[in-house]
């Protein structure tokens, strides 16, 4: 696969290594690779995302050159041809990216001239990380969990007048639960534009996560109406097998 140019490398002052592909045999919610920094090797989950985020370029060089990523790319690529076929102005697109984590869809997304972006991440790392990396590009980043109505995410996020909502590769895996995703489509207006990326499983008749449920009943009350949906390789597992995902392209049309 070829790497997404959109996505740069950052920092090097580390050594990745991935388990032989013969004995990578854990399921994709418990691969780990090894990284050294300073002489000293850790173990890291793919999920442990605020050690991730915390040595630049490590995401970058793990999930996009090694496995070959491709979800930000095939999102932009959904959003891209929607727009043109509306004709409408990308800059009067104001994204609220969930699960943002360092920001490399954001900063997909800004290769098609959007401007505005609005990140929501649970973890602090994940918001340090977006600014050390790629500074100024979003105009707000909320670190919050959004189901905490403490946590003031709604009311930061209703002032920004949002009109989509992005959430790729963050769905499921014990990241976002459909609650908050559910949450996440409250705070953008109606109609806003919806995309987001899922395990292919997840949105089938036996999935047992709650999204399949959820994105029925939304579109059986007419509050979200899928205008695209792609099949697409997200990426290469540590085993080098190709893991699938669902890109979707939505619209909100009513109050959720
Ligand atoms: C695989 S990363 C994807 C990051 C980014 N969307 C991308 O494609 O590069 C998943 C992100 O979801 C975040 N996440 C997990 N649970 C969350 C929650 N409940 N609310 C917001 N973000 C969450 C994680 O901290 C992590 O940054």
């Amino acid at each position: 696969m070829t790497p997404d140019p959109a996505v740069r490398s950052i920092g090097t002052d580390f050594v990745l290594r991935l388990p032989d592909e013969a004995s990578a045999t854990a399921s994709q919610d418990e691969e780990w690779c090894e990284v050294e920094v300073d002489g000293k090797t850790r173990r890291l989950r793919f999920h442990d995302y605020s050690e991730i985020y915390s040595i630049p370029g490590l995401y970058e060089r793990l999930i996009y050159e090694r496995l070959g990523c491709q979800s930000p790319r095939v999102i932009a690529g959904l959003i891209r041809q929607e727009l043109a076929s509306r004709e409408a102005d990308p800059a009067d697109v104001r994204v609220l990216d969930l699960g943002a984590g360092n920001g490399i869809v954001a900063e997909e997304l800004a290769e098609l001239e959007i401007e505005h972006f609005v990140g929501v991440d649970i973890i602090p790392e994940a918001a340090q990380a977006a600014e050390r990396d790629r500074p100024g590009l979003y105009a707000e980043y909320v670190v919050a969990d959004m189901l905490d109505p403490a946590s003031g995410a709604a009311e930061r996020l209703q002032r920004q007048r949002l009109n989509a909502l992005t959430c790729v590769a963050a769905l499921g895996f014990g990241d976002i639960p459909p609650d908050v995703f559910c949450e996440a489509l409250r705070q953008v207006e109606t109609p806003a534009l919806v995309a987001y990326t899922i395990k292919d499983a997840f949105l089938g008749e036996k999935d047992e996560s709650g999204f399949s449920d959820l994105v029925d009943r939304l579109e059986r009350d007419g509050s979200l109406v899928t205008l695209q949906k792609e099949r697409y390789q997200h990426r290469l597992s540590w085993a080098g097998e190709p893991l699938h995902y669902v890109a979707v392209l939505a619209e909100k049309r009513a109050d959720v």
